[in-house]
């Protein structure tokens, strides 16, 4: 049995209107000023980045855009702090030359994860790469990332909820909560 989120939440940190809100105004704020013929490329980092990018990507309007997604692992199984290693368990399908890469990520902790998926971008010559995060976990952070928007700036707390898992569950909550660890227990197995 996977505990239920009820038994060991601490508290709403960001509501699902509040994250609704934020959504519509990053989404009118990261057009960038393109000219007729550039192209967008949204970039999602799963898993934990796609309940922000799918709500994101319908409050840009500015065609054309295209998604594609990235998947990095920097977490070991079962940790619950970044331990500084990354790995790109899958790549993208397109070529990104000249085009501007947004990349869309849940949350910005250590920093590691994102600088090294921005240090590969930058070898595939894109025209810009900004970074778009829902969350900066910034008192945490050990790489700089250029961050160029970003929806809510947070202490150093545990957090789920709206991509965010604990143990791979509660990522389609609509808001994020913070976790009271004393009374998480986690699945078996
Ligand atoms: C989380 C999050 C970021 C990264 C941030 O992903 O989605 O990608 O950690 O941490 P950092 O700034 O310290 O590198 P995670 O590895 O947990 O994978 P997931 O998105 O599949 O849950």
């Amino acid at each position: 049995m996977v505990q239920d989120y009820r038994e060991y939440i601490d508290k709403v940190l960001v509501s699902e209107e509040q994250i609704k809100t934020r959504v519509r105004e990053l989404g009118a704020e990261s057009q960038p000023g393109l000219r007729r013929g550039e192209e967008i490329l949204i970039v999602c980092i799963l898993r934990g980045g796609v309940m922000f990018t799918v709500d994101l990507v319908r409050e840009i309007t500015v065609p054309p855009l295209a998604i594609e997604f990235m998947a990095v692992s920097s977490y070991g199984s079962g940790a619950r702090q970044s331990e500084g290693e990354v790995r790109i368990t899958l790549d993208l399908n397109t070529r990104i030359a000249g085009k501007h890469v947004l990349i869309v990520e849940d949350i910005i902790d250590s920093g590691n994860t994102l600088a090294s998926v921005i240090e590969l971008l930058q070898t595939r010559s894109p025209k810009s790469i900004y970074v778009c995060t829902l969350l900066d976990k910034y008192e945490r952070r050990e790489v700089e990332v250029p961050i160029r928007y970003c929806g809510f700036k947070i202490k150093n707390e545990f957090v789920f909820g709206y991509g965010l898992d604990m143990d791979e569950y509660y990522r389609n909550l609509p808001f994020v909560g913070t976790v009271d660890l004393d009374r998480y227990e986690p699945p078996a197995g």
